[in-house]
């Protein structure tokens, strides 16, 4: 029998519950506007940009809300993963500090320097030093429920700045697109939870083609960019393994150019391209010729495409498959997706510096 069919196996090697976190997500989706429909707002002004500051687990809702807004907002959503923020952040700027622990050291500093240029602030965290210092600033404070990876909390992460925006002024009503959200995940993890077999569930399909080989991920501009990062995030701290990403148009002016050598190495390669109907038309034909140029060069190529109807879903949908498959990915390399120890070390060392 397959690892990825041994259901009790999988659920006793994840001892930080990772899969009960993605069978819980369409719950936190629905519960994440919620908190952002009754938060606190920060005092109403003229804003020129949003930025969303945070690293890991805690940015990449900053990348969701950049690449959803692009389409919807009337001015830039940028992210920072620093310590310090660009020169243009002022009193002119919404920034929302994310931490889900409220205790990352890059953006406790970037926080603070927001205070001193006069940014209006929002924070979402689950407490920790950024839910003290804002407290103590009376910055308002989303405060999302604790217990999971800040990887498994995009929704809390997330939703609830959309909700902000939209009760601001700044963004259409986005609660339809959220509730189609919802419904779609739940329909989905039917098909991509840990009881339906190999065979037919295409998270474990996508592990297997994964495993043993270097996962490549492709998205483009302005759709689905940001899962591919994502994915590429989720293999590296699930499965504790490589993976890359690139978006199409610019991967044709350049890495498609890679595919002639070591031909040994690119056999250990496998290429996931994330699709979405929305993809510009001309891109849309970019996908064809660029399999055709590389595709026998590497291990596979495989297409996916997002479901749903609206941008949020159709997000969603692509996160959730990826966020599977790197957990499968985990059980097939026999090692526990939840705990991140290289983080964690890391953590540890900076702090007794
Ligand atoms: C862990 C994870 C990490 C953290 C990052 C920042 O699941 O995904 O990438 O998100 O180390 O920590 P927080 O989110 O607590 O600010």
């Amino acid at each position: 029998m397959s690892v990825l069919d041994d259901v009790q196996a999988m659920y006793a090697a994840d001892t930080k519950g990772m899969l009960k976190s993605l069978w819980e997500l369409p719950g936190q989706c629905a519960r994440a506007w919620e908190l952002g429909m009754a938060a606190q707002l920060p005092p109403a002004g003229q804003f020129k940009h949003i930025l969303v500051t945070g690293l890991g687990g805690s940015a990449i809702g900053g990348d969701f809300l950049r690449v959803y807004a692009a389409r919807r907002l009337g001015v830039p959503v940028v992210v920072n993963r620093d310590y310090v923020l660009p020169e243009f952040v002022g009193p002119h700027t919404l920034v929302f500090a994310v931490s889900y622990s409220g205790n990352t050291e890059e953006t406790l500093s970037a926080y603070a320097r927001a205070r001193e240029k006069g940014a209006a602030l929002v924070v979402l965290t689950t407490g920790g030093r950024l839910g003290e210092m804002a407290r103590q600033d009376g910055v308002p404070v989303i405060t999302v429920p604790g217990g999971i990876a800040p990887r498994s909390a995009t929704g809390y992460l997330f939703l609830p700045t959309l909700a902000v925006l939209y009760r601001m002024g700044l963004l259409p009503d986005p609660g339809q697109e959220v509730h189609e959200c919802v419904s779609l995940l739940q329909s989905m993890r039917e098909e991509l939870k840990p009881e339906v077999p190999r065979d037919s569930n295409p998270a474990k399909m996508l592990a297997a083609g994964f495993y043993n080989r270097i996962p490549v991920i492709w998205g483009s501009s302005g759709t689905t960019e940001v899962v591919a990062q994502r994915w590429k995030g989720q293999i590296n701290e699930n499965a504790k393994a490589p993976a890359y990403w690139n978006v199409f148009p610019e991967l044709n002016h350049n890495e498609l150019v890679g595919f002639e050598f070591p031909g040994e190495l690119l056999r250990r390669l496998y290429v996931v391209i994330l699709r979405d109907p929305h993809d510009h038309p001309r891109v849309q034909k970019r996908f064809a010729i660029t399999r055709e140029i590389m595709e026998g060069a590497v291990a596979g190529v495989v297409e996916i495409m997002a479901r749903g109807s609206g941008a949020l879903a159709r997000l969603y949908s692509l996160v959730y498959i990826g966020d599977y498959a790197s957990v499968y990915l985990a059980m097939l390399y026999g090692v526990d997706p939840g705990p991140v120890r290289v983080i964690d070390t890391l953590k540890a060392r900076l702090a007794e510096e």
